[in-house]
């Protein structure tokens, strides 16, 4: 791996939790993904099932979980199954990691070969009362494939129909929510990446460069520092294409007079940063340009103010709504007869800012977290008004990252890397 890895304790610790919040005779299985198949004999790059690295640090194919708490052996508490090297592995892929690696790496002591693990199954089955089973519950989730996880379930389930089951997505989507230190210090590692390319691309930009060439020096600056790649697919759009919120095509040429709106992320140690600048392909603002920015700035800081334990991101978001509405009236953009006349369900401002302000972010981009709680300690969420003015030809938004503190506002994680229009004019100076 070309990341710098947690410790075995983090994991420790996570295991510790989930195994914590089972029922008595549960028996937990966790599979990593797939290595997804493109057609022939290509594939795409690994990447691994976040709650089986969450819990063990593994990232590599073909790795299974096994938490039984109550197992009559000690030995059969945890148990990592992972494949073994072969002659023909070792010739052509490298070694795979051996069963001391994998103990280190993840503080699990009892390490068998993947070969080994229906048997070992069957037979810690017949002891367990209730089968914890890993499915896909994310509230944007929308899979049409059969992951790995979904065979073993299917198989599981023939064979041992009269085990009860459990959800561990719902235990799951707590504790990811409440990052370590370790792991708000991954993200940092992120964020810190992510800046470097920030601060790249700003002098690079120009009229007549294209989107996807400032997505390569993007990619360039990631990779070489260690970087696992994008953190989700960027988006460089200019001009137009602002308003298109998952734009990603970026094959447009930049224009003079235009703003290019960049949400780019570095992914590190399979954690994610998201982070979204939108600067002036010229290198400065119009005025029009400068006074929907600054209005957008304004409504992001004042809407990571709001970001305080307790509070619930139903509540947040009307917050965040009714200041955006406000600076929507100075823009001229809404007057107060549409704001009064609004369907509150559908409230006039969602005209130019369609979208939600905060996610969790973590080892997803949309990261694990229950939207219907309030808001705790140590969660790190994305901070990201936009205004999208179609018919003024551009869209401006803003994202920032932050971790929440035991009280009062977060912490802005991103602090450093620079939004405010002069420092960005002035960035751009430089080229
Ligand atoms: N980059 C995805 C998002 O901002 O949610
Ligand atoms: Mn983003
Ligand atoms: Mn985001």
């Amino acid at each position: 791996m070309r990341y710098r890895p947690l410790s075995s304790r983090l994991y420790s610790k996570n295991r510790a939790h989930f195994m914590e919040a089972m029922e008595p005779g549960g028996l937990a299985v966790f599979n990593s993904n797939d290595i997804y198949p493109i057609s022939a004999d290509s594939t795409l790059p690994f990447a691994q099932h976040r709650d089986i690295f969450y819990l063990s640090g593994m990232d590599q194919e073909e790795s299974i979980l096994l938490l039984f708490p109550d197992a009559p052996k000690p030995e059969h508490k945890e148990i990592l199954f992972i494949k073994k090297t072969s002659e023909l592995i070792a010739v052509w892929e490298g070694q795979k990691l051996t069963q001391k690696q994998a103990t280190v790496l993840s503080g699990i002591e009892t390490v068998c070969w993947l070969d080994d693990f229906e048997m070992l199954f069957e037979s810690l089955a017949s002891e367990a009362k209730t089968f914890y089973f890993n499915t896909n519950e994310h509230y944007r989730a929308k899979v049409e494939t059969q992951t790995r996880e979904d065979r073993f379930i299917k198989w599981a389930k023939a064979k041992f129909p009269n085990h009860p089951t459990e959800k561990s997505n719902f235990i799951l989507q707590k504790l990811r929510s409440i990052k370590d230190v370790e792991e708000i210090d991954q993200i940092k590692n992120a964020i810190d990446i992510t800046e470097k390319g920030f601060r790249r691309v700003l002098p690079f930009i120009k009229p007549g460069v294209w989107e996807f060439e400032i997505e390569a020096e993007y990619a360039h600056e990631f990779l070489k520092n260690r970087s696992d790649g994008f953190a989700y697919t960027p988006i460089i759009a200019s001009g137009k294409n602002c308003n298109v919120l998952h734009y990603v095509d970026n094959n447009a040429q930049c224009q003079t007079g235009d703003l290019i709106l960049m949400d780019v992320g570095a992914a590190y140690g399979n954690y994610a940063s998201d982070m979204t600048r939108t600067v002036p392909v010229s290198g400065k603002f119009t005025p029009r340009q400068r006074a929907v920015y600054e209005a957008v700035l304004r409504v992001e800081e004042a809407a990571m103010q709001l970001l305080i334990p307790g509070i619930l991101i139903k509540e947040y978001h009307q917050e965040v709504g009714q200041i955006m509405t406000d600076e929507l009236i100075q823009l001229g953009l809404l007057d107060q007869t549409m704001v009064k006349n609004q369907d509150p369900e559908k409230p006039a401002y969602k005209k130019y800012f369609m979208h939600g302000t905060s996610h969790h972010l973590g080892l997803d981009t949309h990261d694990y977290g229950l939207v219907d709680q309030p808001l705790q300690a140590n969660m790190v969420l994305t901070v990201e008004p936009g205004i999208y003015i179609p018919e003024e030809g551009f869209g401006i938004r803003i994202e920032d990252d932050v971790v929440t503190q035991e009280s009062g506002p977060p912490i802005n994680l991103m602090k450093n890397i620079p939004k405010a229009a002069d420092e960005i004019e002035q960035l751009m100076q430089q080229g």
